[in-house]
């Protein structure tokens, strides 16, 4: 893969954009939202793969594979209105499948075009499948790192907001009652990431997005997490109580332990 193939699905990637853009402005704004999101996503991928590759191929394969992950997000807004998959479709495979119909990949060699499919489809699954080559699953951990980075920039960005002004469809409709599930806390105890299924409220949400460092990989995605405080800035949009404080404590305890070089 080259420089020039990287601009060439940049501006693929653009106009494809442009062709889900909406007059109306609910829909906009979470058009936007993903819009922003793989621009961001981009960002973090770069700079997690520029601490592990050492080849520059690697690291223009890493920024595609971000550029083109959330693919499928953009003609399943139009077709459902919504990003929650379990009531619509599955936006990784709806993503390989968009790329494989454009034929968007078709100048690069074969085995790049399979990488990058492979890892668009499957960087939304909840585990990475078992029967994927060593290279791939290198891939898939790095886009799923960078994902989940810029998916708690987007909602600590949203959970600032007045309710009105947050796009609609970002925080899959779940009502914001008081209280959350004990299953959720008792996977950062175990150091468990959570499951969506297990999704009551807004608050179980937020938890649930404090689960997910438990499916970090990389030191550098680490000490990116540190850097930019994101377990205290989440935590922050949660009720203060004992129970909330320990559960805080505990992940930034794991997520020091992970900057210390164990990874
Ligand atoms: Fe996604």
């Amino acid at each position: 893969m080259t420089e020039e193939d990287l601009i060439y699905f940049r501006n693929w990637f653009s106009d494809f954009c442009v062709g889900y853009h909406y007059d109306d402005i609910n829909d906009q704004r979470n058009i936007a939202l993903k819009e922003r999101h793989t621009k961001d996503v981009c960002a973090n991928m770069v700079e997690i793969a520029r601490a592990h590759f050492n080849n520059p191929n690697d690291i223009l394969l890493a920024e595609a594979i971000a550029l083109f992950h959330d693919t499928g997000r953009f003609p399943q807004y139009a077709k459902y209105k919504t990003f929650r998959d379990a009531v619509s479709v599955n936006h990784g495979l709806l993503g390989a499948e968009t790329l494989i119909r454009e034929q968007v990949l078709m100048r690069l060699p074969v085995d790049e075009q399979k990488l990058i499919i492979q890892s668009v489809k499957y960087h939304n699954a909840y585990k990475i499948p078992a029967n994927q080559d060593a290279e791939t699953v290198n891939f898939l951990k790095m886009i799923r790192d960078a994902d989940k980075l810029d998916i708690w920039d987007v909602f600590i960005g949203l959970f600032s907001l007045p309710p009105e002004q947050r796009a609609s469809a970002a925080t899959l409709g779940f009502p914001d009652t008081d209280g959350w599930s004990d299953g959720l806390i008792k996977c950062i105890y175990n150091k468990r990431m959570g499951n969506l299924k297990d999704v009551r409220s807004v608050n179980d949400y937020k938890i649930l997005l404090l689960t997910w460092i438990f499916d970090i990989n990389y030191e550098k995605s680490f000490s990116l997490i540190k850097g930019r405080d994101y377990i205290a800035r989440i935590s922050e949009y949660l009720p203060r109580n004992s129970e909330i404080n320990g559960v805080t404590a505990q992940l930034a305890a794991y997520v020091s332990k992970m900057t210390d070089g164990s990874v």
